[in-house]
C-alpha cells in the first residue's frame, strides 16, 4: 500500500478527522485472510506484517504519536506448535528487515509483555531493538508480544506487594498512579482509540486497565486489506464521537 499524499494534506479531508494520540490495534484477521483465498493461515500472518508496516506509515504521515499494535497474546500459545513458531520467526525477520527503516523514521519501539517463556536469543533482539530506537523521538511503536492484560495486571500485583512487603510503600499509598507505574505500559498515554479488524467485536485481553476511557471502533476487513482508506473511515468515525469521561458531555454544559 502506498500513502497518498493528497489525502492526507488535504485540509477539507483532515477536517473530518480526528487523529488519537495513542491508537491501540487488535490486528484480527490473518488466518480468514488466508482461508478465503485458499492459502494456508501462515501467508495471512505475512500479509499482516505488511499492513503492519504500512500502519506505521500511516500513523507518522497522520500524526499519531503512539501506536500499540497487538501481535501475540498470551492466549495464542493454544494454536499448532507450527503456527506459534512461524510468528516468532516472523517477529525475528521483522526486527531484522526493518529495524533500518524505523531507525531512519525516527520511530521508537517498545515491546510489551512477559518475557518469561521467551528464548534468550529473543529476548536479546527485543532488548536490542528497544536500545538501538531508544533515543529515537518520533511515533511511539509499543509491541505487545506475548502479552496479555490480566497476566500484566497480576505482575503489577506482585511488584506492588513486594514493594510493600519490603517496607518500602505503605497499602494506603497505593492509588492509581501506583499502579500505572507497575505495569508494562508505564509511562505511556492511555489509549484514546482501540481498533479491531475482522469483525470480532472483543477486547480479548488487550490493555484492560489502560483502555479504561477508549474508544472502540469495529471493522470488517481483515487485518491484511486494512489500507489509508480504511484508516481513514476509522479517523472519520472517532471524529464523531464525543468523549465525555464521565462527565456531562460539551451538549449538556
Ligand atoms: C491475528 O489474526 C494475528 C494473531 C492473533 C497472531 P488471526 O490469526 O487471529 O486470524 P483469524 O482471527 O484466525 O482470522
Ligand atoms: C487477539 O486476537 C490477539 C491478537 C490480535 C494478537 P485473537 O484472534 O487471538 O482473539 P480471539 O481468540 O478471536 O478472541
Ligand atoms: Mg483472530
Amino acid at each position: 500500500m502506498s500513502i497518498d499524499p493528497a489525502i492526507a494534506a488535504d485540509p477539507a479531508q483532515r477536517a473530518a478527522l480526528r487523529v488519537p494520540t495513542h491508537l491501540g490495534v487488535i490486528m484480527d484477521g490473518n488466518g480468514r485472510w488466508a482461508t478465503a483465498r485458499g492459502k494456508r493461515r501462515t501467508e495471512g500472518h505475512i500479509e499482516g506484517v505488511k499492513a503492519l508496516r504500512s500502519m506505521v506509515e500511516l500513523c507518522i504521515t497522520y500524526g499519531v504519536k503512539y501506536l500499540t499494535v497487538f501481535s501475540f497474546s498470551s492466549e495464542n500459545w493454544s494454536r499448532p506448535r507450527e503456527e506459534v513458531a512461524f510468528i516468532f520467526n516472523l517477529l525475528r525477520r521483522f526486527v531484522a528487515s526493518d529495524l533500518q527503516r524505523l531507525i531512519r523514521n525516527n520511530v521508537k519501539v517498545r515491546i510489551i509483555g512477559t518475557r518469561v517463556g521467551l528464548e534468550p536469543s529473543l529476548v536479546r533482539l527485543i532488548d536490542d531493538v528497544e536500545a538501538k530506537t531508544a533515543d529515537n523521538t518520533g511515533l511511539v511503536l509499543v509491541v505487545a508480544f506475548n502479552y496479555g492484560a490480566k497476566a500484566e495486571i497480576v505482575d503489577a500485583t506482585r511488584w506492588i506487594a513486594r514493594e510493600v512487603a519490603a517496607g518500602r510503600l505503605a497499602p494506603d499509598d497505593i492509588d492509581e498512579a501506583t499502579v500505572e507505574a507497575a505495569l508494562y505500559t508505564a509511562g505511556l498515554p492511555d489509549p484514546d482509540l482501540i481498533l479491531r479488524t475482522s469483525g470480532e467485536q472483543r477486547i480479548s485481553n488487550f490493555l484492560l486497565w489502560q483502555a479504561a476511557y477508549a474508544e472502540f471502533v469495529f471493522v470488517d476487513e481483515h487485518w491484511p486489506d486494512f489500507n489509508e482508506a480504511s484508516f481513514v473511515r476509522v479517523l472519520e468515525t472517532y471524529a464523531q464521537r464525543e468523549r465525555r469521561f464521565g462527565g456531562t458531555g460539551a451538549a449538556q454544559s
